[in-house]
C-alpha cells in the first residue's frame, strides 16, 4: 500500500516541471497572504519559512485569526479568489514552485500530491449525497491513471475500509454517521487519492474527547501506512506534542517561534508569547490542554503594530521592541525565535 517516494516525486515532476526527487516534500519561503476588503487590507500570514521533511510532521499552533488557515489554503492554491493575494514568497513541492502554476495543473496535484482535511468537517460534507459517491467524486476529480467504473468502484469500498468504516455503508448519508465516523468520511475523501501530504485543519476540534484520541490513532496510523509527511493545525497542545515532530508558533501572521517538539514542550529559551501561550511549557507528557489565554488581544491585521507584533502585549517591551520589527535568531539548531530579546537583528 505504502507508495514508492521516488514514484511520488516523479508524479510531481509531472506536474511541476522542476520538482526534484532530492528536495523537502514541502517549503514555504518568505510567504503572504493578504485579504482585501474595500479600502482596507488584512494581512493574515506574514513572510513565514518552514522545510517539510519527507515523512515528518509539522505543527501549527497559534490563537484565532494567527494565520493557520489562510497558510494552509495558500499552499492549497485555495484562498478565495479575487477578495485575496498572495504579494510574496514562494510555496515549493518537491522544489517546484506552485504558486505560478496554471490552475488546471495545479488541480493535479491537490489530491494527489496534496490533499486537506477542513477546518469544519461537519460542513465539508454534502448532506444530500452518499459518503460513497463524495469519495467517488473525490477520485473521478483527480483520475489521471483513467480507471474503469469497477476499479473506481473498488478504491471506494478500500478507502472507507481504511478509515475503519465497512464498505457497505457507502450508499448512507452523512446524516446517518455518528460525528466520529463522518470525520473518518472527511478522512476518507482527503486520503481516497493516496497523497504525499495531508494538511490537518484541526481534525479533531469539533469531536468528543474520547473520539478525538480515536480519530488521532487512525490518522497517525495512515500516515505511517501510506507514508505521508504533515501539517497538522490545532489549537491543543496536547494534540500537538502526540502527532508532530516539529512546531511554529505563529502569532499575527508570523511565525515568532520554530522548533522541534522537545525544543518548544521542554527547552529553556522561548518567545514570551510561547510561555504565555503555554502557562507553563507542559512537557512532553502528552496531556490534552488547550491555550492559557493572555491578556490583551492580537492585534487588529488591517493595522499592524510597526515594530514587534507581540509588543503590546509583552511583558518584556522596550522601545525597540516598539520600534523595530526583531528578524529570526538561532538559539540552537532548528530553533529560531523571533524576539529582540535573543538578538535577533532588527528590521526598520
Ligand atoms: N475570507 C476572508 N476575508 C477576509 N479576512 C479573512 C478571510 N479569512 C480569514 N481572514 C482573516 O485573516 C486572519 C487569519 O485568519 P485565519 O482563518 O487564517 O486564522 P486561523 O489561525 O486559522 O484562526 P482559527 O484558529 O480561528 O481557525 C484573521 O484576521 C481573519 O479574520
Ligand atoms: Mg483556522
Amino acid at each position: 500500500m505504502k507508495k514508492n517516494r521516488s514514484s511520488a516525486a516523479e508524479r510531481a515532476a509531472d506536474v511541476v516541471d522542476t520538482a526534484r526527487r532530492d528536495c523537502p516534500v514541502l517549503e514555504l519561503e518568505d510567504l503572504s497572504v493578504e485579504y482585501h476588503s474595500g479600502e482596507s487590507v488584512v494581512r493574515a500570514v506574514n513572510h513565514i519559512s518552514f522545510s517539510l521533511e519527507r515523512g515528518r510532521t509539522i505543527g501549527l499552533v497559534g490563537e484565532t485569526g494567527a494565520g493557520k488557515t489562510s497558510t494552509a489554503l495558500a499552499i492549497m492554491r485555495l484562498l478565495p479568489d479575487r477578495i485575496s493575494a498572495v504579494p510574496n514568497g514562494q510555496v515549493r513541492i518537491y522544489g517546484g514552485d506552485v504558486l505560478a502554476l496554471p490552475e488546471g495543473r495545479m488541480k493535479l496535484l491537490r489530491g494527489e500530491i496534496i490533499s486537506m482535511i477542513f477546518q469544519d468537517p461537519m460542513t465539508a460534507l454534502n448532506p444530500i449525497m452518499t459518503v460513497g459517491d463524495q469519495i467517488l467524486e473525490a477520485l473521478r476529480n483527480h483520475n489521471p491513471e483513467g480507471l474503469s467504473k469497477q476499479e473506481l468502484n473498488a478504491r471506494v469500498d478500500a478507502a472507507l475500509e481504511l478509515v475503519g468504516i465497512p464498505a457497505s455503508r457507502k450508499n448512507e448519508y452523512p446524516l446517518q454517521f455518528s460525528g466520529g465516523m463522518k470525520q473518518r468520511v472527511v478522512i476518507a475523501i482527503a486520503l481516497a487519492c493516496r497523497p504525499d501530504i495531508l494538511i490537518a485543519d484541526e481534525p479533531t476540534t469539533a469531536l468528543d474527547v474520547t473520539i478525538q484520541a480515536q480519530v488521532l490513532a487512525l490518522i497517525d496510523e495512515l500516515k505511517q501506512k501510506l507514508g505521508m509527511s504533515m501539517i497538522m493545525i490545532s489549537h491543543d497542545l496536547g494534540v500537538i506534542v502526540r502527532t508532530c515532530d516539529d512546531v511554529a508558533i505563529m502569532y499575527a501572521g508570523e511565525i515568532i517561534e520554530y522548533g522541534s517538539v522537545e525544543q518548544i514542550y521542554s527547552g529553556d529559551k522561548h518567545h514570551p508569547y510561547t510561555v504565555g501561550l503555554f502557562g507553563a511549557i507542559p512537557g512532553l507528557s502528552g496531556e490534552t490542554r488547550r491555550l492559557s489565554p493572555i491578556d490583551g488581544l492580537m492585534p487588529d491585521p488591517t493595522d499592524l503594530p510597526q515594530g514587534c507584533k507581540f509588543s503590546p502585549r509583552c511583558p518584556f517591551c522596550t522601545d525597540r521592541c516598539r520600534e523595530s520589527e526583531p528578524q529570526d535568531a538561532f538559539v540552537a539548531a532548528g530553533h529560531r525565535i523571533k524576539c529582540h530579546l535573543f538578538g535577533g537583528e532588527s528590521r526598520e
